[in-house]
């Protein structure tokens, strides 16, 4: 976890790892771990909707905490969720986070 900017009522901004890409940035706990990639210039995540409706932005989570938001059954089964899948568009970081972009 990275606390810069906590004594100013900002919210904790935690380390995210794409294992499989050997790269990482940074997200902030109250946005999205696909718009923070975007705005910092990580294009590892499939950018797609950014509604959780069409599953391009898919990865599995193998270390981390998290907290996902509503997101179609059409795209995100609660299989797939059960193992760890989430919708980048749709998954805040509730402590530093290892992710795998599986094709
Ligand atoms: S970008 Fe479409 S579900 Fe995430």
């Amino acid at each position: 976890m990275i606390l810069t900017g906590l004594g100013c009522g900002m919210k904790p901004r935690y380390r995210v790892m794409v294992s499989d890409q050997q790269t990482e940035y940074t997200c902030r706990q109250d946005e999205n771990l696909l718009s923070e990639a975007l705005n910092q210039g990580i294009r590892a995540i499939k950018r797609g909707c950014l509604g959780g409706g069409c599953g391009f932005c898919k990865v599995r989570v193998e270390s981390g905490r998290y907290e996902l938001g509503k997101c179609s059954v059409k795209v995100l089964t609660p299989e797939e969720k059960e193992r760890g899948y989430v919708l980048a568009c749709r998954t805040k970081p509730l402590s530093d986070l290892m992710i795998r972009i599986e094709k």
